[in-house]
């Protein structure tokens, strides 16, 4: 009998276990929180009941995850870019108006290239010898996969090339029959299916066995040459690395002149459904190499090339249910519950409604069929209806009363299309805000991701936002809840801890009033100095300051009158959080004041100190070097950063010689 437990118990763990990763490593969750929730209760009533078989290591021991540390982190020699996108001819247009202006009519052609659906990678070599492979990440560090690099075949392991540092970039991807064969395989297995073949690739390269990820057969185009030295053309360096032995796409053509890169458009637009592997665009590159400086980057993106994006694709399927969510604001959106249906390269089976209004204006009912798209190919949405003759005898769709999380009473605010639940207490609304509270733009609390707060308040941990405070008094619960255990919870505490010092604008970014945007919480924070004035500041005090108005007096002045958000305050005010505004307006400084720097290396502080020094002396402050730039401040072992200001003659200051600059002026 007991022995009929322990392998059901180990069956539970292994089930749970695997959810656990598809979830947190994968990023692909398999099952619905109700399931695994019902799961989790299971095993956690037989361990309960047998504790003989509860071990250490058991799902009900550990919360959530992190993909943190899982590989290791690699920071890039030069910022992997990213594209910007046209999204038709006109921005085509547009990309090649700017840059024959920019090359004052110096003669330029461009190179045309499929956009793989895929996921980045920059390959190492050193002395000709394949050393690392590391992703895109956010572009400065990525994560280190050599080990399942090396299971590429088509990855050349040396090249003939004896350069000491060597960068050649690509998409790694997985092609439609090798991802049809992998998610047979699962549904085989009863697993839940890879979305699309760009996150197979994705969840197989950031697979921690290395043997699976062999089986897989990821494959890889190579579109960039980093050490581009001695090479003129992007066209040339294709062939360069084509003779290294490394895989170019085919379909890659040379065209004179934007009309050609339509042409080219055209065609592979035409073939793009015959292809073996996904492509979502087009890359288009300027040829030639000597521009590329010229035309320099913006902090994401190089100015040299574009991703035609294609149109937007339209499926029709039944819409099965609709559903309504609760946001942060308590503001209401209804989904759509859809039958699945294969959608720009994924299986769609929700989309949004948007409000109630939408829903009622277009007449939409459960069980007519829909036209559905992706809008900005992430978030499907609901277009319309179609009216077919079964769809007079379906019932048509009111909108609900009750909060879906609380069940109060939703309400309607005047003038406003969309409803509300106004529960301060209501669970989906403070899960919610206290994401939102701790997001990059306010209080920037790294490792509190939405899945971490649902646990934390699920177990009780945090319940308002003050609680994110006091976590570091369950220090020791935490990491037995937590599956990473002490290094990540470390990290959480250490991150919560950071934020105390943030900006005073960014805590009432965070604070979550209605109609309060980054900007309007920067234009508060630096008229009032601190919390204090800005609770006792009347309507009018409010509403006079430029650019704040009526509507955000009165939503302020709304919040700052609940007793709970004073009870808020005056508990983050306790736990030392900053309440105060640092900035000061702009000294005038005709070295610094709307130049243009650049900030690289490793200083002696760290570089928000000199971000906020520049600042309070009006400077801009941009990623990336380019011939707008006036000063690069350059640390130790800054790279390319500092080469391509040598390169373009862009002045370089050590600390010292910015603070000489900076006093300089101040003395005059
Ligand atoms: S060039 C600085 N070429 O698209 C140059 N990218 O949306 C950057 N991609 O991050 C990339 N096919 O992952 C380039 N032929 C191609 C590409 C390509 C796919 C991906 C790449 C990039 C993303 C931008």
């Amino acid at each position: 009998m007991t022995e009929k437990i322990e392998r059901k118990i180990n069956q539970l763990k292994e089930k749970l276990n695997k959810w656990n990763n598809d979830y947190y490593v994968l990023n692909q969750p398999s099952v619905d929180d109700l399931e695994f929730d019902s799961t989790m209760k299971e095993l956690i009533d037989l361990e309960t009941q047998y504790p003989q078989f509860k071990t250490p290591d058991s799902p009900t021991q550990k919360v959530g995850g992190s993909v943190e540390n899982i590989f290791t982190k690699h920071k890039h020699k030069y910022q992997m870019l990213s594209l910007a996108n046209a999204f038709n001819f006109d921005d085509l247009e547009a990309f090649d108006t700017k840059i024959k202006k920019e090359l004052e009519e110096k003669p330029y052609s461009y190179f045309v290239e499929p956009k793989i659906d895929g996921l980045s990678i920059s390959l190492i070599y050193e002395n000709g010898k394949l050393v690392k492979g590391v992703t895109r990440g956010d572009g400065i560090v990525g994560e280190d996969v050599t080990n399942n690099i090396f299971t590429i075949k088509s990855i050349p392991k040396t090249i003939n090339n004896n350069d000491k540092y060597f960068e050649v970039r690509g998409e790694v991807y997985l092609s439609k029959k090798e991802f049809d064969k992998i998610n047979a395989k699962k549904f085989e297995n009863g697993e839940m299916l890879f979305a699309n073949p760009r996150n197979a690739a994705s969840g197989t390269l950031r697979q921690l066995d290395s043997e699976i990820v062999k089986k897989r057969n990821l494959d890889i185009w190579t579109y960039f040459l980093m050490n581009k030295e001695h090479i003129e053309t992007h066209e040339e360096s294709l062939k360069f690395l084509n003779d290294l032995g490394f895989q170019i796409n085919p379909l890659s053509k040379h065209c004179q002149n934007i009309n050609n890169v339509k042409e080219q458009i055209g065609y592979l637009n035409e073939i793009r459904d015959s292809l073996e592997y996904e492509i979502d665009g087009i890359v288009i590159k300027v040829n030639e190499f000597e521009y590329y400086d010229i035309l320099g980057n913006t902090s994401k993106f190089p100015k040299w090339a574009i991703a035609y994006k294609f149109p937007a694709e339209i499926k029709e399927t039944k819409l099965l249910d609709i559903f309504p969510t609760v946001g942060r604001t308590g503001r209401i959106t209804y989904n759509a519950k859809l039958k699945p249906v294969k959608l720009a390269g994924s299986n769609v089976k929700a989309a949004t409604l948007h409000n109630s209004y939408f829903i009622r204006d277009k007449d939409i009912r459960i069980g007519s069929t829909v036209k559905i798209k992706k809008a900005g190919d992430i978030i499907p949405e609901v277009l319309d209806s179609i009216k077919d003759t079964n769809y007079e005898s379906l019932p048509i769709w009111t909108e609900s009363n009750l909060c879906p999380s609380c069940q109060n009473k939703l309400e309607r605010f005047e003038g406003e299309v969309d409803q509300y639940c106004v529960n301060i207490e209501c669970p989906r609304k403070i899960i919610r805000s206290l994401e939102h509270f701790a997001s990059r733009d306010a209080m920037n609390i790294e490792g509190l991701s939405i899945k971490i707060i649902e646990k934390l308040f699920a177990n009780k941990y945090i319940v308002k936002i003050s609680d994110i405070y006091k976590l570091t008094n369950f220090k020791n619960e935490l990491i037995m809840l937590d599956k990473f255990g002490e290094k990540s919870v470390n990290n959480l505490l250490k991150s919560v801890e950071r934020s105390k010092t943030n900006l005073f604008e960014k805590l009432i970014f965070g604070l979550g009033i209605r109609h309060i945007g980054k900007k309007t919480a920067y234009i508060i924070a630096k008229n009032f100095k601190n919390i204090d004035n800005i609770i006792n500041a009347n309507f009018e005090d409010l509403s006079k300051i430029r650019d704040v108005g009526p509507i955000v007096a009165k939503s302020i002045k709304d919040w700052f009158e609940i007793d709970q958000n004073i009870n808020l305050i005056n508990d983050l005010k306790s736990l030392n959080i900053n309440m105060n505004f640092s900035g000061t307006d702009v000294i005038e400084n005709n070295n610094i004041t709307s130049k243009n720097f650049v900030i690289t290396g490793t200083l002696s502080k760290p570089r928000n100190h000199f971000k906020d020094l520049l600042a309070k002396y009006g400077a801009n402050i941009s990623e990336s070097v380019s011939k707008n730039t006036d000063y690069v401040l350059a640390g130790e072992e800054a790279g390319s950063k500092l080469e391509k200001a040598k390169k373009l003659n862009v002045k370089i200051l050590s600390e010292t010689e910015l603070e000489k600059l900076i006093k300089e002026e101040n003395n005059d």
